[in-house]
């Protein structure tokens, strides 16, 4: 980990300073190639001039072809790095990311929702490292010489300082202020695209909600208007680069006409006690103006656009990986389980007050305050529909819900995505879900530093904690079967072990379990709640939400939702004595699934 994977808050230095020998060998091949690319047209000018004279001058013509194919061939092998260069950083950066989503709750990088988290992918990790493999090379390949080139025609043509400096600086400033209103453009491009990616996909994962609860046009309207914003943008950037294009493209004519200037103020100050200029140095003068500084000239607004704009996914990517996770470590894990049961049961886990979320103006959970003592067993009961794994979803962030507090540990935070809380809840959904890799991938998903024969033993321990023994179930390979898409698809109980597994490896203090064993079979459910529940987390701090009775009457406190509220809460013989809603709903359950343990 340490020796390859780029480190989350130092991202943006990690990127330019990790292999810094060859972000130096990018500098020094282009040095190197900008020498022999204005030692050509020296050699060059040595060869007219001896023509001209009358004097062997095959040596030089030999000379000024070796110097061009240098410096075409350093060029060359100077690309060849740094597209080598940007591809390790991009691997770096993506496998960095990767875990980042794997280890965030609701599977989110930093803050955002997941069309955001996909730009990052896609527009921002390639954005940052084209700074490497693009911004690196074309400035190097442009610093040089306009660097050497005054220098060149100061000592070789004695052309004064300020007339080159002077004019290159101009050129310089023109496409700055061009590039970097460029870049706000491209800026605003990957945001817009970034959120109506989100919204879309929003759109198509929740197509039938929305259907059903006549939310279909609104969305539209509203990706549309986005897409609107998005056209007006994409036409301003349209214009702009057109300008930038046409200024770029002058540079040929402008550093000709320069050239002309030049030349005629040479002559002029040979008219008085200089001496003319030779055919030579004219040609290897319109040379090195005309040509070996036009590529570069042309290349600069958009080398300074792709500056700026890797420098701005730079930043995206730096905060998105700056919020902290805890990750589980080997030493810790031990003796992890005790310290939450000791951590007195006076302490409060979680307390929230005042969730309240609406969708369009439906409220979907309404005013609900929750405190989840340390070491607590916590259920949230309710018709389909009433809003349970909303809660849960809401407590880790996944639902943009409101609260008027929310506190972890006693700390107060800024709701569930405040960096103090990210990664200290384990959230098990409703379906499970699996990603296609191995076994031991889908409970390890946290990314365990070193030890990976150590792991595997945690790993084992975690899977027979949620009763799922590789032997007893479809798979043949044990840690190695792979699973998901392109191996063994498991059934819906597979699943929701397999995420069991993976809560429970992770090792939080704080569970969040979405009606996780509804597709177990009664007796797995038994043993869950014995082994599991009751036993490896006992000292954690678990909510449960469930349609299934057997686990109440274990449970401290048990959270009757109805339509997105509390209706009553307490423990199994009070909300049986009191409440004839709940005893209603027991009943129902009771005939679907049978009675509920004693
Ligand atoms: N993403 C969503 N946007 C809007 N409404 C939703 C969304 N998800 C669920 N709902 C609605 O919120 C209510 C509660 O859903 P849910 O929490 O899934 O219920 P439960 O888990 O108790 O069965 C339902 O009426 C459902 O249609
Ligand atoms: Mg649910």
């Amino acid at each position: 980990m340490q020796s390859h994977g780029i480190h989350t808050a130092e991202l943006p230095r990690s990127l330019l300073l990790e292999r810094l020998r060859w972000r130096i060998a990018i500098l020094l091949l282009s040095f190197a190639a900008t020498v022999f690319g204005l030692l050509a047209p020296y050699a060059q000018k040595l060869f007219t001039d001896d023509l001209i004279a009358g004097r062997p001058a095959q040596l030089w013509i030999f000379a000024a072809f070796f110097c061009l194919l240098a410096y075409h061939a350093l060029w060359q092998l100077n690309t060849w790095v740094a597209t080598r260069e940007g591809l390790i950083s991009q691997k770096a950066l993506g496998d960095s990311a990767f875990k980042r989503v794997l280890e965030g709750p609701g599977g989110m990088v930093g803050r955002a929702p997941a069309g955001v988290a996909v730009s990052l992918f896609a527009v921002d990790i390639p954005g940052a490292t084209a700074l490497l493999d693009q911004s690196l090379l074309m400035f190097s390949s442009l610093v040089f010489p306009v660097l050497l080139a005054p220098i060149v025609l100061h000592v070789l043509f004695g052309i004064p300082w300020w007339a080159s400096i002077g004019s290159l600086g101009l050129l310089g400033l023109v496409n700055y202020l061009l590039a970097r209103r460029q870049s706000r453009f491209f800026m605003a491009f990957k945001q817009l695209a970034a959120e109506r990616t989100g919204l879309v996909s929003e759109w198509v994962q929740n197509i039938r909600t929305l259907r059903i609860l006549g939310w279909v046009n609104a969305c539209e309207q509203r990706i549309f208007a986005l897409r609107k914003r998005e056209t007006r943008n994409r036409k301003k950037m349209v214009t702009n680069g057109q300008v930038m294009n046409a200024i770029a493209s002058s540079a040929t004519f402008t550093l000709n006409l320069l050239a002309v200037m030049l030349l005629l103020e040479i002559r002029k100050r040979a008219g008085g006690n200089g001496t003319e200029p030779t055919p030579g140095e004219l040609l290897a003068l319109l040379w090195i103006l005309g040509v070996f500084l036009s590529r570069p000239l042309r290349q600069l607004p958009w080398m300074l656009v792709m500056t700026f704009d890797g420098l701005s996914s730079l930043r995206r990517l730096g905060d998105a990986f700056g919020i902290p996770i805890s990750r589980p470590s080997l030493s810790a894990r031990a003796g992890a389980s005790r310290a939450g049961a000791a951590a007195s049961d006076k302490t409060l886990a979680l307390e929230i007050s005042g969730l309240n979320l609406e969708s369009d103006g439906k409220p979907l959970l309404r005013d609900i305050d929750l405190s989840l003592r340390t070491g607590s067993l916590t259920a949230v009961v309710g018709e389909v529909g009433s809003g349970k794994s909303l809660l849960l979803q809401s407590l880790i962030g996944g639902t943009g819900a409101r609260f008027d507090r929310y506190s972890l540990n006693g700390e107060a935070a800024n709701g569930p995505l405040d960096p103090k809380v990210r990664g200290q809840i384990a959230f098990v959904p409703q379906e499970g879900f699996t990603i296609s890799a191995t076994l031991r991938e889908n409970v390890l998903f946290t990314y365990l530093d070193g030890a990976p024969s150590a792991a595997d033993e945690m790993v084992a321990h975690s899977l027979a904690m949620s009763q799922f023994l590789p032997s007893a179930e479809r798979v043949t390979h044990g840690l190695d079967s792979e699973i998901g898409e392109r191996g063994v698809n498991l059934s819906g109980g597979q699943r929701q072990r397999v995420g069991l597994a993976r809560s429970h490896f992770a090792n939080r203090q704080v569970v969040l379990l979405d009606d996780c064993l509804s597709a177990v079979d009664v007796d797995t459910e038994r043993r869950l709640i014995d082994e599991l529940i009751l036993g490896s987390w006992k000292g954690r701090t678990v909510m449960i939400a469930t349609h299934r009775l057997a686990i109440l009457p274990y449970c401290d406190e048990i959270i009757f939702l109805k339509e997105g509220a509390i209706e009553i809460r307490g423990r199994l013989p009070d909300l049986l004595a009191r409440s004839s809603a709940f005893v209603e709903f027991v009943r129902k359950e009771q005939d679907a699934g049978g009675p509920p343990a004693p």
